[in-house]
Order: C-alpha cells, then sequence, then structure tokens
C-alpha cells in the first residue's frame, strides 16, 4: 500500500507506540484521524508531528456515544485504513484483579476493536484498497502469569482477526493482527519493567515497533506479525509443545508473583 494517499484512522494515538506510528505515518504522507480521551494531548501531539491536515478526536471509546461520533466522522472521512491500537494492561494476579478492571480490560482490548471493526469495515469495503490493523501482542499467543485478563483479550483479539479476515477474504479489505513484544511506553508501569528486568525480557523502543508497522502497512502480501527474536520462535514453540513452555515459565512463578503483589 502506498502510505501517501492514504487517510488512516488511528485510536490510542497519544500513547507510546500510538505517538510513534502517528509521527511515521505522517512522515509517510498519510493524512491521519487521531484519537485517544485526553484532548490535550491529542493537541501536543498534532503539534509534534506538525501536520495541519491531521484531525483530532476526543473520545472515550468504550462509551457508545462516543463510538457513534466516531462512525459519524469517519463515514464522512472515507478513511483507508483502520489501526485499532488502543489498550490497556494490569499487572495482577486473577485473585487480585476486579470485576471492573476485567471488564475494562476486556472491553478495550477485544469488544472495542470488534464493534469498530464492524462498523468501520462498511466505509473500508467501498474503498479500492483499505486495511485494518489490529494492534495485539505476543501475550496474544503465550499464555503469561500476571496477566490474565490482558492475555485473554488479546488471544480473543487475534482469533477475531484471523476469523474476520477470512470473513471478508473477498473484498479489498486486508485485516492484519500485529503483535508487538514488551515496549517502553507508559503501558508497562515501574512494578511491570522491573518484571521484564528481572526476567531479562528484551524491550523494544515504539519507534521501531512502528517501523516494523509501516513494513507491515507497505507489504504486498500482509500477513500476521509477531514482533521479536526469540518472542516470535516461543510463539511457535507454545503452540507446538506448550508442555515445554508451561515448564520454562514455572521457574519464573515466584519471581511474578512477587511483582503482581
Ligand atoms: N507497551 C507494550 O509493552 C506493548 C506490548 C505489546 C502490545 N502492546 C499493545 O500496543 C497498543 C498500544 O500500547 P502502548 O504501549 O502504546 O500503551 P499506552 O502508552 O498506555 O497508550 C494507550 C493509548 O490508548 C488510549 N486509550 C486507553 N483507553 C482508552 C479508551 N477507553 N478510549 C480511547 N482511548 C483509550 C490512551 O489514551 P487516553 O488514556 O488519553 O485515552 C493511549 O493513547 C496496545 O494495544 C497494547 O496492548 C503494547
Amino acid at each position: 500500500m502506498v502510505l501517501s494517499s492514504k487517510k488512516i484512522l488511528l485510536t490510542g494515538a497519544t500513547g507510546g507506540i500510538g505517538g510513534a506510528i502517528a509521527k511515521a505515518l505522517s512522515d509517510e504522507g498519510a493524512t491521519l484521524i487521531l484519537t485517544a480521551r485526553d484532548e490535550e494531548k491529542l493537541t501536543a501531539l498534532k503539534e509534534n508531528i506538525g501536520n495541519v491536515r491531521h484531525q483530532i478526536l476526543a473520545l472515550d471509546l468504550n462509551n457508545n456515544n462516543d463510538r457513534e461520533k466516531l462512525y459519524g466522522v469517519v463515514e464522512k472521512e472515507n478513511i483507508d485504513v483502520l489501526i485499532n491500537n488502543a489498550g490497556i494492561n494490569q499487572l495482577s494476579l486473577l485473585e487480585d484483579t476486579s470485576d471492573a478492571d476485567i471488564s475494562q480490560i476486556v472491553s478495550t482490548n477485544l469488544v472495542v476493536p470488534m464493534m469498530l471493526c464492524r462498523e468501520i469495515h462498511k466505509t473500508l469495503k467501498q474503498r479500492p484498497e483499505s486495511v485494518i490493523v489490529n494492534i495485539g501482542s505476543i501475550l496474544g499467543s503465550i499464555g503469561y502469569a500476571g496477566s490474565t485478563s490482558y492475555c485473554a483479550s488479546k488471544f480473543g483479539l487475534r482469533g477475531f482477526t484471523e476469523a474476520f479476515r477470512r470473513e471478508v477474504a473477498d473484498s479489498t479489505v486486508n485485516v492484519i493482527y500485529f503483535a508487538p513484544r514488551a515496549t517502553d511506553t507508559a503501558l508497562n508501569t515501574d512494578k511491570m519493567n522491573t518484571l521484564n528486568e528481572a526476567l531479562g525480557n528484551a524491550v523494544d523502543s515504539p519507534e521501531h515497533v512502528a517501523q516494523r508497522l509501516i513494513d507491515a502497512l507497505k507489504d504486498k502480501h500482509p500477513h500476521s506479525y509477531f514482533l521479536g527474536w526469540p518472542e516470535s520462535l516461543f510463539v511457535r514453540l507454545n503452540s507446538l509443545l506448550p508442555n515445554v513452555v508451561d515448564k520454562a515459565l514455572l521457574k519464573q512463578l515466584p519471581v511474578i508473583r512477587r511483582f503482581s503483589q
């Protein structure tokens, strides 16, 4: 896909990965509709990426009226690409996770992207060439202690993306699942950063993730993307030999328990 002529809706635009994606897409010449809840951060982002052609839209994706407002803008603007990037996480054992937190994580990371795909696909399928990107996670393929709700939401998003891609395979819309590994953003609290350090998990920069996404969008035959080595290997190993991964992760459990308190 040639990005310079494309109109792109990006959710979670003010976050670490979202901000880097916005800058990279703007540099490619795309026209952006940038959304998140915090209007001040959206205004600062628009100023920072320095282009008047972009629009900002402050809204809570978990709010029905706000989503209706977004659908209205999408219809008017004839967008070519939807990037479902907004997401939340919380490091906690399931026994310490409230009903409200479980609902909020699953709604923001899974239910909302499903609803946006359903509604915005109606506009995208009118375009000659269009793409939906659902931003998943390596934890959407490997179940991890301390991240049960997040894993449930991202496993769900991966399954949804595969099913929806097949459902619209005879249309002009490509549906991509794009899964970063740990990335240096505010999504990861100090506790999570210390845990990643203690476990020796590699952490990517948001700019690296954004560049990989640009490469994916330019790919002639887009597919699913799992970032990082050896994480992409573990994704395959976990699906083929889950018992091996169970044993490896059991060794990490005491450390994860300590940081999940
Ligand atoms: N960072 C990582 O280690 C990592 C690894 C793998 C995958 N990912 C995925 O990458 C995506 C981006 O993560 P990130 O690290 O950039 O997170 P982040 O820095 O915390 O940014 C999250 C973004 O989502 C927006 N958001 C959250 N809840 C929202 C809601 N209800 N309505 C509208 N916007 C909402 C936030 O803005 P407001 O708060 O202003 O609404 C912010 O723009 C997520 O899907 C995440 O799961 C991240």
